[in-house]
């Protein structure tokens, strides 16, 4: 029998609950201990199915304010994806939602992907230049919007809050390999292997909630057992 998590008596609303990314951090959440809510489409719902009774659900756009508004209330954390879904502002919209609603002190991390930079100081490989612009260029699908994920990290990074904004690498599945490696910038040697276990990028976001070396950081990271980040070691963060 798996043992049962001692309750923190904390409180995380995961926002985007229902994607990949989202269920492996509810799964975390609920592992470590923390009363979970979570907000996801309606029509997603159902992706939770397996968590029924141990979630609390808002279901909704995220960005929609008022959803955001109800489900952070008490929080003591926010976990949210960033996707740059449509050409309405999701990303930024849910961001800024998230900044507004959320309670004062309360622990921000948000999701996104290498491509986002703080500073200017990452080195991008060609490949990673030319998928960045071939997804900037589909905006004309109007599916996606790479510029509101930009515009979305920009509101992050200006904000005062308790805020991390996590960069994760290409992404695969599979079993975990421990807590990814980070650095601050793209390029850095630990990083070169460019793959993180998605469920691992979800527990350096749960992870993240508690710790305060992250925040106001942009850790890009990389699974702990990737060639690069074996090799470099003794640099990780
Ligand atoms: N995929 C990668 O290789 C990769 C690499 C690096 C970083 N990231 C980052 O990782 C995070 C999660 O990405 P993921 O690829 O793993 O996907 P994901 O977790 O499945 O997340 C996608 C999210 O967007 C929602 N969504 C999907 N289609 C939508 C639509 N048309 N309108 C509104 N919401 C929609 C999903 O909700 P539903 O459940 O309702 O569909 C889900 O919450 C993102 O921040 C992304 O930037 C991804």
């Amino acid at each position: 029998m798996e043992p049962i998590p001692q309750h923190t008596g904390k409180k995380i609303c995961i926002v985007g609950a229902s994607g990949k990314l989202g269920r492996y951090m509810v799964q975390h959440a609920l592992d470590r201990g923390y009363e979970v809510v979570g907000v996801c489409r309606e029509k997603s719902v159902h992706k939770l199915d397996d968590y029924a009774g141990r979630i609390t659900i808002h279901a909704g756009f995220t960005n929609d304010r008022d959803v955001i508004e109800r489900a952070v209330e008490g929080c003591d954390a926010v976990l949210a994806v960033l996707a740059p879904w449509g050409v309405n502002d999701y990303a930024s919209g849910t961001a800024k939602a998230v900044m507004d609603f959320a309670k004062p002190g309360a622990r921000l991390v948000f999701s996104c992907g290498w491509h986002i930079t703080r500073d200017g100081k990452d080195r991008y490989s060609r490949n990673i230049r030319a998928a960045v612009a071939f997804a900037r260029f589909l905006r004309f699908t109007r599916l996606i919007d790479m510029n509101d994920q930009y515009r979305a990290a920009d509101l992050v990074f200006k904000s005062e809050t308790r805020w991390t904004l996590v960069r994760g690498s290409d992404l695969e599945e599979g079993p975990s390999q421990g807590l990814p490696v980070w650095s601050r910038h793209v390029g850095d040697p630990i990083l070169e292997s460019n793959t993180t276990r998605r469920t691992d990028f979800a527990l350096f976001m749960v992870e993240a909630v508690t710790d305060d070396s992250l925040i106001r950081e942009a850790p890009a990271i990389n699974g702990r057992t990737t060639p690069s980040a074996l090799a470099h070691a003794s640099e990780a963060a």
